[in-house]
């Protein structure tokens, strides 16, 4: 059975909050992202200039997403001339710099952010009027060979029209480029040839440069066109199999035969049919193995393997894909049905046994490439269902014979458990996500590996001559992919290498022999003026970091402590931020000393973390209490409700996002005989996306969560991070949690917990709201009509009844109100006390101040 979330896991104590204000007043006046491959190795440069055009000092948000693929490497910026560099540190330091910065009063934030190809990168800054800040951000990746193209893209989206906006694409490739594409998915047919493309022998160019009238989405408009992928796309020549490249006692050594007979396959499709797979997710499967019996080729062997509570099999054996057996396997997978529990390790087992059987029995080719394709969307829990124990067994039971591939199906897997298993059997694990396109997903992972050519691929080096091999053998190697081998010279002088290469065909044993020296490749290079100097050694690096972290996936003990000071060593050597590194950027002291954090989890999804000071924000907590902050007047206005216990507040109310967030009241204990002296707080909030059926209901007890029909609940017991798509939830235990919804409207809810046997008071929750920019400007109810900006003035400041809280007359919606000098509380950074906000506030319900009469904000229900 499974949850429908992305992750879920358990954190440490980091928490808070980023800053939400509303980037009015900023121009982005210049963004450029600046690519130079070469030999595939690409290193992007994106630079964002902004300038305060306000009176007053703001928040600039730099926020971007990279590959996911893509290590950071440098993180910069410049503020009114003075530059603020970022430094990679290992992880565990970078955190005690974090809660130095927490400690000195500044709140943080924590930011996470994925989506299939991308993790987001977001840092912010305040800046004076009139300022300007420079944000440079670098980040580095192997570019791999799929399908026959490299292919690299870059997520497009400035928010806003931006003057000067270019994207620049350098790309040299001493083999010879082929072909060359540049697409992007904002790109209408006005803006096709605004894309120039250039290439010619090693050399290709990409430019993009659209001027402000050609990014507007119409004439006179002012939103941006530009909003989606740009992908580039290219190949190389290929004269001769193998590509060495030697530079400063470094290699590089690309493998990829063109041309050879593809081999046969033996392949088994183990599928989970359990009963969470049921719907759309079967549906999809189905449609995907259809797909797949089209391609399967007449000389292959298949089988199929289904597991729910028990396992069964399509045949006893595997099952030559004659035209009459691939129509009763077209039968067979029509007719496949969901049923009961998860019997993983029954599933597996017997596909290995079958597998096994067929290379024992010999009836399968000799030179043939065994494939075990396995999907699941859940946890196994009948027959073994400890995962370590199923490792164990499937691996003794594989041998290394076969690699085998799984596939974890939506968020309720133990994807951590598929990756080992993966690659503990020489395959590789993938994620579907749960869409539209899910069999489209499947179908594309299988061609991946539906056309082997080699198998047992393995590449000797010089064994006394080299050090610091990267992974060296390979199970399969696949039409379309290509094998990159790197590694260092024991002596940094050699400049000449001689390879072997062996591999089983389709038909006998090919082998290739290279030699290649440093002077070959220096010519080779030449012509170019972008290379830069390093690019063997970091890609080196880069790919030693990539296959070590994957090695450290499975390891355990002193293996894994030996792998992780490895990685954590080349890491801050060659300054990637990695799993086990951070960048940390210290933001100038006059605002708070603000520091920036950027993180990477193994899974590939980047916890980015900004530590941001909190400053203008509305909030409703205790009494209930509403705080609205005036940020041009550095100043605050509150005001009071009083309604009854069971009455339920509209709260905030966006039509155009479909977000709602009603309040219920509770009130003390002890109902009180005079309902004007009655304190209420909130005692239930809920928390609406109706275009996405998403419902979150926070009481002081617990967090329940209701996507579509599904529902998850925790309790303020536990630490939780959690993400789905247009949903993140971190709950803080015992504290507060962070929601964000949709295109990221982000709440607080803040849990107050009185003493349990305390007389009159019982537990109650606060609201305070973050990026309410993201919410449209129709957004109305009792806070969300403050989103937009409000403007008032003080006039007449006199005594009032109390003489330590002076009254005044405030102009506000061209109204005169009588305004009394207070206090209100904001308890985020101390829950128990709270912090004093000076305000004005508002008498009877906010009379004058709130659109309407203060009734007109009563709702029905929480929903
Ligand atoms: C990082 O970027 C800054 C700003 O461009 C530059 O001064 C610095 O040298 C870069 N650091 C590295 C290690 O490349
Ligand atoms: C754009 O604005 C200009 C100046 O305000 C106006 O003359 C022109 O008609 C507008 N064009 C469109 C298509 O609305
Ligand atoms: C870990 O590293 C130490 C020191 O280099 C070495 O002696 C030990 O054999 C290594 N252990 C494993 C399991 O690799």
């Amino acid at each position: 059975a499974s949850l429908l979330w992305w992750q879920c896991f358990v954190k440490g104590l980091f928490f808070s909050f980023f800053n939400p204000q509303v980037v009015n007043g900023i121009e982005i006046y210049s963004m450029k992202i600046d690519s130079k491959v070469t030999s595939r190795f690409a290193r992007n440069v994106i630079t964002s200039r902004a300038v305060n055009r306000g009176n007053v000092h703001k928040e600039v948000f730099f926020d971007v997403e990279l590959p996911k693929t893509a290590f950071i490497t440098n993180f910069s910026m410049t503020i009114d001339g003075v530059t603020y560099p970022g430094y990679i540190k290992e992880k565990e330091a970078a955190k005690q710099e974090y809660e130095k910065a927490v400690s000195k009063g500044q709140t943080a934030g924590l930011v996470k952010a994925s989506g299939r190809k991308t993790e987001k990168f977001t840092v912010s800054v305040n800046i004076a009027a009139a300022s300007k800040v420079t944000f440079e951000l670098t980040y580095e990746e192997l570019l791999k060979r799929q399908f026959g193209k490299y292919e690299m893209f870059i997520k497009v989206k400035p928010k806003q029209l931006v003057k000067d906006f270019e994207i620049d694409i350098s790309i040299f490739e001493p083999q010879g480029i082929t072909e060359l594409e540049a697409e992007g998915t904002f790109i209408t047919n006005d803006l096709q040839n605004v894309i120039k493309k250039t290439f010619s022998d090693k050399k290709g160019h990409i430019s993009f440069k659209p001027t402000l009238d050609q990014q507007r989405t119409c004439a006179n408009c002012s939103q941006s066109l530009l909003d989606g992928d740009f992908t580039v796309k290219y190949d190389v020549k290929r004269t001769t199999p193998d590509n060495l490249q030697i530079v400063n006692g470094y290699f590089v050594h690309f493998f990829a035969p063109t041309n050879l007979p593809q081999l046969p396959k033996n392949i088994i499709f183990v599928i989970d049919i359990s009963g969470s797979m049921s719907g759309r997710e079967i549906e999809q499967t189905r449609e995907a193995l259809l797909k797949i019996l089209d391609d399967i080729r007449d000389d292959d062997f298949f089988n199929f393997i289904l597991f729910g509570s028990d396992v069964h099999t399509w045949k006893e054996k595997l099952i030559k894909a004659t035209p009459e057996n691939l129509d009763e396997a077209r039968k067979f997978v029509r007719g496949i049905d969901t049923e009961g529990m998860t019997n993983l390790y029954g599933g597996m087992m017997k596909g290995i046994e079958i597998l096994n059987a067929a290379h024992e029995e010999k009836f399968v080719p000799k030179r043939s490439a065994s494939i075990i394709i396995m999907l699941t969307d859940g946890q196994p829990n009948v027959g073994i269902s400890n995962t370590e124990d199923i490792r164990t067994h499937v691996k003794k039971a594989i041998e290394g014979k076969y690699p085998l591939y799984n596939l974890g199906f939506g968020y309720g897997v133990d994807y951590g458990f598929l990756e080992k298993m993966a690659l503990e059997n020489k395959g590789l694990a993938r994620r579907i996500y749960p869409d539209s396109d899910s069999a489209l997903q499947l179908q594309g992972f299988y061609d991946e590996v539906s056309n082997p050519m080699l198998m047992d691929v393995e590449l000797h080096y010089p064994e006394n001559e080299i050090s610091g091999l990267t992974k060296n053998s390979f199970k399969h190697f696949y039409d379309g992919s290509e094998i990159v081998v790197a590694g260092r010279f024991a002596d940094i002088n050699q400049n000449s290498l001689t390879v072997d290469v062996k591999g089983e065909g389709a038909n006998d044993v090919l082998s290739f022999t290279t030699q290649q020296d440093a002077e070959q490749t220096a010519k080779a290079f030449q012509e170019q003026e972008y290379i830069f100097g390093d690019y063997i050694e970091r890609l080196w690096a880069y790919l030693t970091i990539e296959q070590l972290l994957e090695k450290r996936t499975a390891a355990t003990g002193e293996e894994k402590e030996n792998l992780t000071a490895e990685v954590l060593d080349l890491s801050l050597k060659y300054k990637f931020v990695t799993p086990l590194t951070s960048m940390v950027v210290t933001k100038p002291e006059d605002y708070d000393n603000q520091a920036g954090i950027a993180d990477k989890t193994t899974e590939g999804i980047d916890i980015f973390t900004t530590f941001a000071f909190l400053q203008t924000h509305c909030l409703v907590d205790g009494d209930p209490h509403f705080i609205i902050s005036v940020p041009q007047k550095e100043d605050a206005i509150c005001f009071n409700i009083n309604e009854k216990p069971g009455d339920v507040l509209s709260l905030i109310n966006d039509p155009v996002t479909g977000i709602t967030v009603n309040g219920e009241l509770i009130g003390d204990k002890r109902a009180n005989s005079d309902a004007n002296s009655q304190n209420t707080y909130f005692g239930k909030l809920g928390i609406a996306n109706k275009y996405l059926n998403l419902k979150v209901t926070v009481t002081s007890e617990k967090i329940t969560i209701q996507n579509g029909n599904e529902k998850t609940a925790f309790t303020w017991l536990d630490s939780v991070t959690l993400q789905q798509e247009g949903l993140t939830l971190i709950i803080n235990k015992e504290k507060n949690l962070v929601l964000s919804m949709g295109d990221g409207a982000s709440f607080v809810i803040v849990l107050h917990q009185v003493w349990k046997k305390h007389p009159l008071h019982q537990d109650f929750l606060g609201l305070y709201t973050l990026k309410s920019h993201k919410l449209s400007e129709q957004t109305h109810g009792l806070l969300g009509q403050f989103f937009h900006p409000i403007d008032f003035t003080i006039l007449e400041i006199h005594p009032g009844s109390d003489p330590k809280k002076p009254d005044a007359t405030m102009i506000i919606k061209n109204k005169e109100l009588t305004v009394t000098r207070g206090w209100q509380k904001d308890y985020r950074k101390d829950p128990k006390h709270g912090i004093d906000i000076p305000c004005w506030f508002v008498h009877n319900n906010g009379a004058g101040l709130v659109d309407g009469v203060h009734t007109d904000y009563l709702v029905s229900s929480l929903f």
